[in-house]
């Protein structure tokens, strides 16, 4: 049996909720990784400090005895976020950045940035403290065609950001296109990116083609077959401004299987063997470890795990269904054969 040995990784982007679900998925990221920088989008969005420590909270109470996982905090930026509220958290040891959404461009982001001009003060104030920035990078204008919102952030938006605050460090999230790809290949080492298990594994026929399959749906929406192959290089180029964030973002089955279905997919259940079956296709297992284990804490400044996990190779069928008495959680590539696991 094929056998890989890596430092433990982090996942440098999760959404794990509250109540019920957080309850039902934070034993999965638990068990693969160290560390995860979690985001805010709750409803209510978490948007202070002290709404952060408490949230922390009931994750550490949700995880499994003896875990030492670390949740990583951020907060939700509004144009409401005060100069004295970015400065306690650039001094908390719990909080490690603060994501900006765009008003409307995904799940939980009505409480986001109309404009961003209009976050400027809060841009200043994060660029002196050294907090990240990390950004969903989508534009929301209803006239911009779905696949072209991240092409057209990166080109308008995200540019500009980077013109008015060269200090800043900032994260592009989730990134789905060659052009962000080629975007952060072209800027400092102040831009870094994350790369989720499904945009390396699908391009946007496993959503459409045929059918609609509500489970591949997540935002920014999958895209064409020449910008995995882009994600892809990148991910397995060994440039440390790529690492691993897999947006596992778990909906109810009946929110993901509706008239109205929300974006988001859970990968959570599995997320390393789904990255190593990525790696694999492209013969760059060798490539995996620093992606997942190093850059991510490199970038935030955080010490590198030293543990190790072991993934084998030992085909397994994920389950159609996630489920206990309170939640239903369908998980990407449900009833299908995945070649690896982690080691018990
Ligand atoms: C995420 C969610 O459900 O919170 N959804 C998604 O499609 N990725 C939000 C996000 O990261 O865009
Ligand atoms: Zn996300």
């Amino acid at each position: 049996m094929q056998k890989l040995i890596l430092t433990k990784p982090d996942d440098w982007h999760l959404h794990v909720r509250n109540g019920a679900i957080l309850k039902a998925v934070i034993g999965h990221t638990a068990r693969q990784f160290g560390r995860a920088i979690i985001m805010p989008n709750l409803k209510p969005p978490i948007i202070t400090v002290s709404q952060a420590l408490l949230y922390r909270q009931e994750i550490l109470s949700a995880l499994p005895e003896n875990s030492d996982f670390e949740p990583l905090m951020t907060l939700y930026l509004s144009s409401e976020t005060t100069a004295e509220e970015i400065a306690l958290a650039a001094q908390s040891d719990y909080i490690h950045g603060i994501k900006l959404y765009p008003a409307g461009a995904t799940t939980n982001s009505e409480a986001g940035v109309p404009d961003i001009k209009q976050i400027y003060p809060q841009l200043a104030a994060m660029e002196k403290s050294g907090l990240p920035l990390l950004i969903h990078g989508e534009v929301t204008d209803p006239d911009c065609d779905i696949f072209d919102r991240e092409r057209v952030f990166v080109d308008k938006v995200l540019s500009s950001i980077i013109h008015d605050f060269p200090g800043l460090r900032i994260v592009l999230e989730h990134v789905t296109t060659k052009e962000a790809v080629e975007f952060v290949k072209s800027q400092s080492s102040n831009l870094a990116a994350t790369i989720t298990p499904q945009h390396l594994l699908y391009n946007r026929n496993a959503l459409l083609a045929g059918a609609i399959r509500p489970h591949n749906y997540c935002l920014p929406v999958l895209k064409r077959e020449e910008h995995r192959q882009a994600l892809l290089s990148a991910a397995t180029s060994g440039d440390s401004r790529f690492f691993l964030g897999t947006d596992s973002a778990p909906h109810l089955r009946s929110d993901k299987e509706s008239a109205c279905g929300c974006a988001g997919c859970f990968n959570a259940f599995a997320a390393l063997p789904l990255y190593a079956e990525a790696f694999e296709h492209v013969g760059a297992l060798e490539k995996l470890e620093a992606f997942a284990s190093f850059y991510g804490a490199d970038f935030y400044r955080l010490p590198r795990n030293t543990a190790t996990i072991m993934l084998e190779k030992n085909p397994w069928q994920v389950p159609n269904s996630y489920d206990n008495e309170k939640t239903s959680i369908i998980p990407l590539k449900a009833g299908e054969v995945l070649n690896w696991q982690l080691a018990s």
